[in-house]
C-alpha cells in the first residue's frame, strides 16, 4: 500500500500545464488502491469559515454528528434544526455548498481523464472525536471495511472520496488494508460471494421495478454487485479473523492536509481525529482508466457473469 505525495506547490504552477500522462497515472494509482496525499490541501478555506466549523461542538443540543450535505438538493441533513440557531444552520449550509463546489472544481482540473464523468454525491462534516465513539458495530468507523451505501446502490460506479483534516493541530489517524482484489480472494467465503444467476429472482426484481417498488424496498434497486458490496462491508466489520489478521498500514494525516482514495477498494478505518470534511464522487465505470482493477470487474471474474 502506497501513499502518493503531491505537493500543492506543483499544482499551482500555472506556467507548466500537467501532462495527460501524469493525470492518467494519478487515476491509475487511485484505481489500484493507492492514496493520493496533499500535505497542504489544495482547497482554500476562508479563515472565518474554518473558525466557524471548529466552533461546532459535539453536543446533542446544537449542530451535531454526521452532518451531510446533498449537493443535488442543496440540503443539509443531520443538523438538529430544533435547537441549532437558524443563522448557524444557514451558515453551515453555505460553507458546505462552497466546499462541495470547491472540491469538484479542483478534481475537474486534477483528474482530467475522468472528464467529470461522475455523480457528485454527498459531502459530510465530521466534528466528532473519532476515538472511543459509541456506535453500533456496522456503523463503527474504527473497524476496517470497504464502503457500500445501504440506500444508494452505485450499480458499478466507484466511490471516490476526498478528505480534509481541518483540525488546527491534530492528525487524523487511519489504518488501511490491501486493496479489494487481494482481500476478497483471501477473506470472502463462498457463501457471501455473488450467487449464480437465477432467472426467477431476475424476473421478480424486474416486476418489482416495473410496479415502482424500488423506492420502498432498497434491495430491489440494488444490482447483484451492490448486494455483494453491502454484504462484504458487513462481513468485514463482523469478521474477527479479518480484523486481526489482515495486512494493516497506518497513516496519520496532518492538520491542514487532504487525501483522496477509492474507499470501495481500500479497506480503511479511522482510529482518532476530530473535525474533517469529506466529499464523495461516484465515478462512472466507463470513465475508469484501468477498469480491470475495479471491484466490479474483479467480482465478475470470480462470478463468471455480469453483475450489473
Ligand atoms: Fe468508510
Amino acid at each position: 500500500m502506497a501513499l502518493v505525495t503531491i505537493p500543492v506547490e506543483s499544482l499551482l504552477e500555472k506556467r507548466r500545464p500537467r501532462s495527460d500522462t501524469q493525470a492518467r497515472e494519478w487515476c491509475a494509482q487511485l484505481e489500484a488502491g493507492e492514496i493520493l496525499f496533499f500535505p497542504r490541501t489544495p482547497i482554500e478555506f476562508a479563515v472565518g469559515d474554518l473558525e466557524f466549523l471548529l466552533g461546532q461542538q459535539q453536543t446533542d443540543s446544537s449542530l451535531h454528528k454526521n452532518i451531510a450535505y446533498k449537493p443535488g438538493q442543496d440540503a443539509l441533513s443531520g443538523v438538529d434544526t430544533k435547537s441549532a440557531e437558524a443563522a448557524a444552520v444557514m451558515r453551515l449550509q453555505l460553507i458546505m455548498r462552497w466546499y462541495s463546489a470547491a472540491v469538484e472544481g479542483f478534481l475537474s482540473g486534477f483528474l482530467t481523464p475522468y472528464a467529470r464523468r461522475w455523480k457528485l454525491d454527498y459531502a459530510s462534516f465530521r466534528p466528532q472525536e473519532e476515538e472511543g465513539r459509541d456506535l453500533a458495530l456496522r456503523k463503527r468507523n474504527d473497524l476496517l471495511h470497504t464502503d457500500a451505501f445501504p440506500t444508494r446502490p452505485t450499480h458499478g460506479a466507484r466511490i471516490l472520496r476526498f478528505f480534509n483534516n481541518i483540525h488546527p493541530t491534530r492528525t487524523r489517524d487511519w489504518v488501511v488494508g490491501d486493496p479489494f482484489a487481494t482481500v476478497v480472494k483471501e477473506f470472502a467465503p463462498e457463501q457471501i460471494r455473488p450467487a449464480p444467476d437465477n432467472a426467477l429472482s431476475r424476473a421478480a426484481k424486474g416486476l418489482g421495478r416495473a410496479v415502482g417498488l424500488g423506492a420502498a424496498i432498497p434491495s430491489i434497486k440494488r444490482s447483484p454487485y451492490d448486494d455483494f458490496m453491502m454484504r462484504f462491508h458487513n462481513f468485514l466489520k463482523e469478521n474477527a479473523r479479518f480484523q486481526a489478521e489482515c495486512a494493516k498500514y497506518p497513516w496519520q494525516f496532518p492538520a491542514g492536509s487532504s487525501w483522496m482514495v477509492y474507499t470501495d477498494t481500500v479497506p480503511h478505518a479511522v482510529l482518532a481525529g476530530q473535525y474533517a470534511l469529506e466529499q464523495t464522487l461516484l465515478v462512472e465505470p466507463e470513465a475508469l482508466v484501468a477498469p480491470e482493477t475495479s471491484p466490479l470487474k474483479v467480482l465478475e471474474g470470480i462470478a463468471g457473469r455480469a453483475l450489473v
